[in-house]
């Protein structure tokens, strides 16, 4: 029997949300009414439910109700108690999880530009930086909803690893999700551990091949792309291991990383990890450099007296053909970056690398001067697998790839956790 008789309702439906505790921040939408039964469901799976709501929230509902839906305090203003450290602030406890459920087109524009001048958008640029997860679940006009940078603002979180549960147009608007659709996003982003144990090799970024000890042949790979699969991988409890190419990205902690510069450094750490570890999953993410000069010059070459020089290249060995060779019963997930080709022409080179490496998956994707892929943030890919089924990514941040790559290999491949 709960001490406080608002909480009586707490796992009466479920125990998912069990000793969980869950921040529902409510911003200035008419979809705001829609907060109390959101806070009650959560409750009633077992989470202990915190409110937050903005002034224009104040306007639409009374601050009471939520009070009285959670019982617990409502935060409404920020106060010399540092409302915003003791729900979201790096501390044993902090919330599990924020929800911005109804979110507005303001506070979403916000939260992207790192401005927080609210209640909600303190809340949530500190759980941005201590690393809780964020969910938001956009409302308002379809309008607002099409402004290019209300998109852009929303792409831009998506790919700090936000979570957005997509609208509904209805009637010229884009509303809020459903309740339901909401609690089990909940309840999924604090759950899924379906990898937990399961042992993964991922390789990152560029390489960088030297002509002499200060010139070198690399490309533009950003690395972020392997970056988002580490971390998603280790956020879902697999042991998780990244060998990452010069690249100035953000990597998991959680994740051991080991650092290479060379393609042929990577091969032989990709190597030593197959052979010592019983690796399950490798991710060949790495834009590994395709060529090297055949000879490196042990002095930096003179650029006086030498108005031209020829620098002979010769091809890298392929990493990923020798993951199955090493290996056989690694899944191997092969990366395909292709520039110029038709979309069936892409499918078609992803085929090809799926037999003469023996991988289990291809991600296929274009690549181009500008636009998607290489450094963006974003990227449009195509998973192809050994059956001949095509799956299209349409344009979506790197996070939300990975999580979507990963949920391909645990529902279509088989993957499983302990
Ligand atoms: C009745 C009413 C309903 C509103 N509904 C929405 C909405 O659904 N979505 C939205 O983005 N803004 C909506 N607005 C505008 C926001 O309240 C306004 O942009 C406000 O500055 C948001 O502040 P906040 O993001 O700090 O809550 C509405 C305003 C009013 C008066």
């Amino acid at each position: 029997m709960s001490e406080n008789p608002l909480k009586d309702i707490t796992g009466t439906s479920g125990k998912e949300l069990l000793n969980t505790k869950i921040t529902i921040c409510v911003t200035g939408s008419v979809a705001a009414i829609q907060a109390p039964e959101i806070a009650r469901e959560l409750m009633r799976r077992g989470a202990d439910v915190y409110a937050v709501l903005s002034e224009s929230a104040c306007k639409l509902i009374n601050p009471r109700l939520m009070e009285w839906a959670t019982g617990n305090p409502v935060v409404t203003e920020l106060t010399g108690q540092t409302e915003h450290v003791q729900l979201a602030g790096e501390w044993s406890g902090k919330s599990n999880l924020i929800l911005i459920a109804p979110a507005t087109a303001n506070t979403i524009g916000k939260i992207a530009s790192g401005i927080d001048d609210t209640t909600v958008t303190t809340v949530a640029t500190t759980a941005l930086g201590s690393g809780i997860p964020i969910l938001i679940a956009p409302s308002m006009h379809q309008s607002m909803y099409r402004h290019p940078v209300v998109l852009e603002n929303i792409r831009k979180l998506k790919s700090l690893g936000v979570e957005f549960l997509d609208p509904q147009i209805v009637e010229g608007k884009a509303k809020i999700v459903q309740t339901s659709a909401i609690v089990k996003a909940v309840i999924q982003r604090l759950h899924r551990r379906d990898l937990l144990g399961v042992n993964f090799l991922i390789t990152a970024g560029p390489t960088q091949e030297y002509i002499d000890p200060i010139r070198i042949v690399t490309n533009k790979s950003s690395g972020k792309m392997g970056a988002a699969i580490a971390r998603e991988a280790a956020r879902r409890g697999a042991t998780t291991n990244l060998i990452l190419g010069p690249a100035d990205v953000e990597t998991p902690p959680q994740a051991r990383t080991i650092r290479v510069e060379t393609s042929e450094e990577m091969l032989k750490a990709v190597k030593e990890e197959l052979q010592n570890n019983q690796c399950q999953v490798f991710i060949g993410s790495a834009a590994v450099a395709d060529y090297k000069p055949s000879t490196f010059h042990r002095t930096k070459i003179p650029t006086r007296g030498n108005p031209k020089i020829t620098i002979e290249l010769e091809a890298t060995p392929k990493i990923i053909d020798c993951v199955k060779k090493t290996s056989p019963k690694t899944c191997l997930v092969a990366f395909k970056a292709e520039h110029g080709l038709s979309n069936s022409e892409l499918i078609e080179k992803a085929r090809e690398v799926l037999k003469s490496s023996g991988a289990d998956l291809a991600v296929a994707n274009h690549i181009g001067v500008e636009g998607p892929g290489f450094c963006a943030e974003d990227n449009e890919v195509y998973f192809i697998d050994r059956k001949g089924s095509v799956t299209h990514i349409p344009l979506t941040s790197k996070e939300d790839i990975a999580r979507q790559l990963l949920d391909y290999l645990v529902d279509k491949l088989g993957i499983k956790g302990l």
